[in-house]
């Protein structure tokens, strides 16, 4: 047979795909490279996917996961039409993408001048998905760089009711993604700043709040008051449940059906809504483990910047960090030797971090006693911390 390449669309042949962290085949390596929770899931939520395991697994689940809803509703105060489940987070950035933006007419995604319409906008660096959702969608990729300390940018156009926009955001792009505490680099954004945001863009709003419940704020109630704006949430990170794929957003009505509609029917499977379901129904064992992560976050914060790395601060489960003496790829390679997996990307805004997830207090041992090792690999670089750019803060 010839080629079958033809029969694949161009944008799909020219498309590079998301790079997920690595989920390594071998045992033993200490996984510190996608922000999972290092602590499992509550007794009760094991226990109810194991009972959920009989003889209903030959139905369809709930296509609209409603329970969940229901649960997650009287959680934060609204109705359950503010609310769409999906599998993961992930899913609900990709509907949001189709439901709101317009594909380029031509089909090419690098136009000098996007339309409006046609713009996915987000914030550099961020959550390296977004740009890949617009290249699937035909859409048109919009970076605005942040500024300092990757602080939202200050200088800027006019947006809704006048009032001026960040850095080069586009006040009518029609969609936007926030990251928010930002990955890779765990800063968190206040409510207030937030809030002038979202005021001041026209088309909607996402605020990814995937790592929120490591931080100090959440901007939920934007989600409630401002009709464009909406929140995604994930079960993966503080809930412990990255294998289950549960996430949900919560906003307007006529945004969420919108997601509803276009959404597959099934989509989030029967383990996974009992998992979250039941996850709801034992906060007060993550409200502790919540806890345990962030006092971690501070003793890891602290020993980096000891042995040199500039730290900094985070407000998520992860810390960006600039390692002393040798290049960060060099420790990247020199970690997984040691067994220690951790993140490190080649962009040049950050090729010369990396990104660690905050592990179990075992786990973090170990990062550390080969932290100390690889340090002696190279020159010793005296630590940043405190400095302008990075510091102790609060991690
Ligand atoms: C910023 C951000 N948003 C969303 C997600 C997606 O999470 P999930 O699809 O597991 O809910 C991730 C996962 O790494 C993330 O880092």
């Amino acid at each position: 047979m010839k080629s079958v390449r033809p029969l694949i669309r161009p944008l799909v042949q020219r498309l590079e795909a998301y790079v997920p962290g690595e989920q390594p085949k071998v045992q033993g390596l200490i996984k510190l490279n996608t922000n999972e929770n290092p602590y499992p899931p509550s007794p009760a939520v094991l226990r109810a996917v194991k009972a959920g395991v009989d003889a209903r697994l030959r139905l369809y689940p709930n296509p609209t996961s409603d329970p969940l809803r229901r649960r997650l509703a009287r959680l934060h105060h609204c109705e359950p039409r503010n609310i769409v489940v999906g599998n993961g987070s992930d899913e609900l950035l990709a509907l949001a993408t189709r439901a709101f933006v317009e594909p380029l007419p031509d089909g090419r995604a690098s136009h000098a001048r996007l339309p409006h319409a046609s713009k996915v906008q987000f914030f550099t660096p961020s959550y390296s998905l977004y740009p890949v959702l617009a290249d699937i969608h035909s859409a048109g990729r919009a970076p605005v760089p942040l500024g300092p300390d990757f602080g939202f940018p200050t200088a800027g156009g006019s947006g809704r009711g006048g009032r001026r926009t960040a850095g080069a955001l586009d006040p009518d792009a029609a969609l936007t993604f926030v990251t928010t505490p930002n990955a890779p680099t765990g800063r968190g954004y206040s409510m207030r700043e937030l809030d002038a945001l979202c005021r001041s863009l026209r088309g909607v709003v996402v605020l990814d709040e995937a790592y929120v419940d490591f931080a100090d704020e959440h901007a939920l109630s934007l989600a409630l008051k401002y009709p464009h704006v909406l929140v995604t949430r994930t079960f993966s990170k503080a809930y412990a449940l990255c294998f289950q794929r549960v996430g949900y957003a919560v906003g307007h009505p006529d945004l969420i059906a919108a997601l509803h509609k276009i959404k597959d029917s099934y989509n989030v499977n029967g383990l996974g809504q009992l998992a979250a379901l039941a996850t709801l129904d034992d906060l007060p064992y993550y409200r502790a483990s919540f806890q345990r992560v962030r006092a971690t976050r501070a003793r890891l914060c602290a020993a980096l910047c000891d042995l040199g790395f500039e730290v900094f601060p985070s407000q998520a489960n992860f810390l960006l960090a600039r390692p002393p003496g040798l290049p960060a790829e060099r420790w990247l390679h020199e970690l997984r030797k040691r067994k220690i997996l951790v993140r490190w990307f080649s962009s040049p805004s950050l090729r010369d971090y990396l990104r660690i997830s905050v592990g179990s207090e075992t786990e973090t041992d170990a990062l550390l006693d080969a932290a100390r090792a690889i340090r002696t690999l190279g020159e010793k670089g005296a630590g940043r911390c405190g400095g302008s750019r990075a510091g102790r803060g609060k991690a």
